[in-house]
């Protein structure tokens, strides 16, 4: 099918590709136009293992292109896929400027019937919003194709993007058309036929209501996980093996239930937020959502509650941050604990140093003040501390013995339980981490 694709972020490009790879006609579009010319020059503008090669078959193929002009980017489309930004508004809910924008340019361009897939993580109730502001504009510039609005979440994780979108668990779309309906069959007959992945087909607000239960559920899992952590530690238990009995229950299962140092990124904050605050915009208050959120602050503030136990004043000390972006395989550092945490290291008065394997440029841009290092054992080296914060391979493979020799002071705070604690307090470190076995403060 004819398909374009609005918005060329996270989600945008791995779609396209995607698409494309389904043998789909693609013609992606940004109103970033330094994303754009970074895409024409070849190159992919942030950090998705696999996510180059997809798109460079795409291209070799001939059935993925780009334009710097809407009005282009929709011409001839059968499906257009809006997939921008919805970020957090100050009061919780998300900016859905973007998306409407998006629903009033199609309403003006669309050269034929047409279906407008909302990829962007949405409140339920956009779908109709989206009707009506593009029926209202139709209205008045004259255009009288037929627009019909599907909900089509994405539950793609940074990091394995390109395989959670190849093969994913299942597609949700939800529409009141039979014609879009057969549209998004004919969108996904391969991946459909192939993987025998399991399809939800329902309403627009239930399938818009989907992605923000899934995110929350999980947002849900860690926090009460994290919580456990806290029980764990104070009656000596291992929340690790917590994790491992609860989840070997088939009725729960083993994914989402790591303790550390709380979740991050583009969604999950963002996600519960929008979530609780649409419920209380329809008159629920949906106080569970609030405690995941709190506990999940919560667990950043302890590293740095940990490290004041060991270190009694942060000023003038220098601390070793291992691992900026939000979680492994990713260069984002949107909501990374990691930020948080150098940030209120540096208002103490602390030299901070980070590493990371690929988020660097991004720390260096947001904190001009904060040291860079490229090797984690040099970061470490005559430090008063170090903080796990991602828990990257490169990190993982640090032993006890290696951290002993580079740091000043002997003192791992590791916010991503990626050692054993066992071995690392018998080579004398003094190691915390979260809901295991910890050293005991003053
Ligand atoms: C998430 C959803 O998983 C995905 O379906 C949705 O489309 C977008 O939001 P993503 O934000 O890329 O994906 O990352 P994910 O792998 O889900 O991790 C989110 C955060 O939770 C990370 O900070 C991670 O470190 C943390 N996490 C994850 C835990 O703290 N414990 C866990 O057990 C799992």
């Amino acid at each position: 099918m004819k398909v374009s694709v609005i918005g060329l972020g996270h989600v945008g490009l791995v779609t396209a590709g995607a698409l494309a790879r389904w043998g789909h006609e693609v013609t992606g579009y940004d109103v970033d136009a330094s994303k754009l010319t970074t895409l024409l020059a070849g190159e992919m503008p942030f950090y998705e293992p696999g996510l180059g090669e997809l798109v460079s078959e795409g291209h070799a193929a001939g059935r993925l292109r780009y334009t710097r002009d809407i009005g282009e980017a929709l011409a001839g489309a059968e499906v257009a896929f809006v997939c921008v930004g919805t970020p957090p508004l100050p009061g919780g809910g998300p900016d859905l400027s973007y998306v409407e924008a998006v629903g009033r340019a199609v309403a003006e361009h669309a050269t034929g019937d047409l279906v407008l897939v909302e990829k962007s993580t949405v409140p339920a109730s956009t779908g109709s919003r989206l009707s009506l502001t593009m029926a209202r504009e139709q209205q008045s510039n004259g255009n009288v194709h037929q627009i019909d609005v599907v909900s089509n979440p994405e539950f793609l994780k940074e990091g394995t993007a390109v395989d959670d979108t190849l093969h994913p668990d299942r597609i949700v779309y939800g529409t009141a058309s039979d014609r879009a309906r057969d549209a998004l069959r004919e969108i996904y007959r391969v991946v459909v036929e192939q993987d025998d992945c399991p399809v939800v087909e329902t309403d627009v607000a239930s399938a818009e209501l989907i992605k923000h239960a899934s995110n929350a559920f999980l947002a849900t899992r860690i926090s009460f996980m994290n919580a456990v952590a806290h029980v764990c530690e104070r009656v000596g238990a291992d929340v690790e093996e917590i994790a491992r009995g609860v989840g070997l229950d088939a009725r729960i299962g083993p994914a989402f239930l790591r303790a550390g140092i709380g979740y991050g990124g583009s969604c999950f904050p963002k996600d519960v937020d929008a979530f609780a605050h649409l419920a209380r915009q329809v008159g629920y208050q949906f106080e569970l959502l609030d405690a995941v959120r709190e506990i999940n602050e919560g667990q950043r503030q302890l590293v740095l509650d940990k490290l004041r136990g060991e270190l009694w004043h942060l000023e003038g000390k220098v601390i070793a941050v291992l691992g900026a972006a939000f979680k492994p395989g990713t260069d984002d550092l949107r909501e990374a604990p990691a930020m948080y945490i150098a940030r209120e290291l540096l208002a103490a008065g602390a030299t901070v140093r980070i590493y990371d394997p690929v988020a660097l440029d991004g720390v260096a841009a947001e904190l001009p003040e904060v040291e860079l290092y490229v090797d984690p054992l040099e970061a470490c080296r005559d430090a008063h501390a170090a903080v796990v914060a991602t828990e990257w391979a490169e990190i993982r493979e640090i032993s006890a013995d290696d951290f002993m020799k580079a740091l000043a002071y002997p003192i791992v705070v590791d916010g991503r339980n990626a050692f054993d604690p066992d071995e690392f307090i018998a080579a004398g470190i003094r190691y915390h981490s979260v809901g295991r076995r910890s050293v005991t403060l003053i």
